[in-house]
């Protein structure tokens, strides 16, 4: 059995003084979870966010970790600066820094490999566009971003695969359910085929894109889903504690 886990994606998004709300207001709403909580927030806000989660089951997240230790990487951010911080988790490869900020599957397989090394826990996001959908290359993109991306990854099971189709994010369109499914179960099957078949049965594989408090019951009954990744829903205590306890 795999042990969903719902993970805020707070983007750039929330002072500290607003994280520290969330987060205050989260904590009741969220206690009896029996799924993973994770929030991956703005670096500014990690040391407000990790003290007012203490004694909670709220787990830390950050947006992004650079692959090398330390050096001349203007606005990137170590892994040992994210570990001291008190982080656990850090998404990886997210659709808008491929999209914005020339993230590629080469540079998410080094983050990824970096991350596990250090102990940080990857959450590696891929997705298809539009585009990739109707002209039915979903499968042949989303093979490539996850044999390159988890590429020479030993510890697999550790790692988190976000499913998170770039037409669904921030759009109210969701996948439907049999969608993100089959999708995500054609993952599974990928990691089977190239990397190993029983990592793939323990790989936890969330759904991610428009997914909130009315839509994520029917995606979490799901077979192949194992949680999701939210965006504009983890942003409200309310929002966020439904979603959590589907
Ligand atoms: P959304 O974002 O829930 O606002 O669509 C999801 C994500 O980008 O991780």
């Amino acid at each position: 059995m795999r042990k969903p886990i719902i993970a805020g994606n707070w983007k750039m998004n929330k002072t500290q003084a607003e994280a520290k709300e969330l987060i205050n207001a989260l904590k009741p709403l969220v206690k009896d979870a029996e799924c993973d909580v994770v929030v991956c927030v703005p670096f500014t806000d990690i040391n407000a966010v990790v003290e007012a989660a203490k004694g909670s089951n709220i787990h830390v997240g950050a947006q992004n970790v650079h692959f090398a230790d330390h050096g001349a990487f203007t606005g990137e951010i170590s892994a040992d600066m994210l570990l001291e911080a008190g982080v656990e988790y850090v998404i990886i490869g997210h659709s808008e820094r491929r999209q914005y900020f020339g993230e590629t599957n080469e540079t998410v397989n080094k983050r990824t490999l970096t991350a596990l090394a250090k102990g940080l826990k990857p959450i590696v996001c891929v997705g298809e566009t539009l585009e990739e959908r109707e002209t039915g290359k979903t499968e042949e993109v989303l093979k490539k971003q996850v044999v390159e991306g988890l590429k020479d990854v030993e510890n697999l099971a550790s790692v988190i695969i976000a499913y998170e189709p770039i037409w669904a994010i921030g759009t109210g369109k969701t996948a439907t359910a049999d969608q993100a499914n089959e999708t995500i179960g054609y993952i599974r099957k990928v990691i089977a085929e190239n990397f190993c078949p029983k990592c793939a049965e323990k790989m936890r594989i969330q759904y991610g894109g428009s997914m909130n408090a009315k839509n994520a019951h029917e995606l979490m009954s799901m077979p192949e889903i194992d949680g999701g990744l939210i965006g504009g829903a983890s942003l409200k205590a309310e929002d966020f504690s439904v979603v959590v306890k589907m």
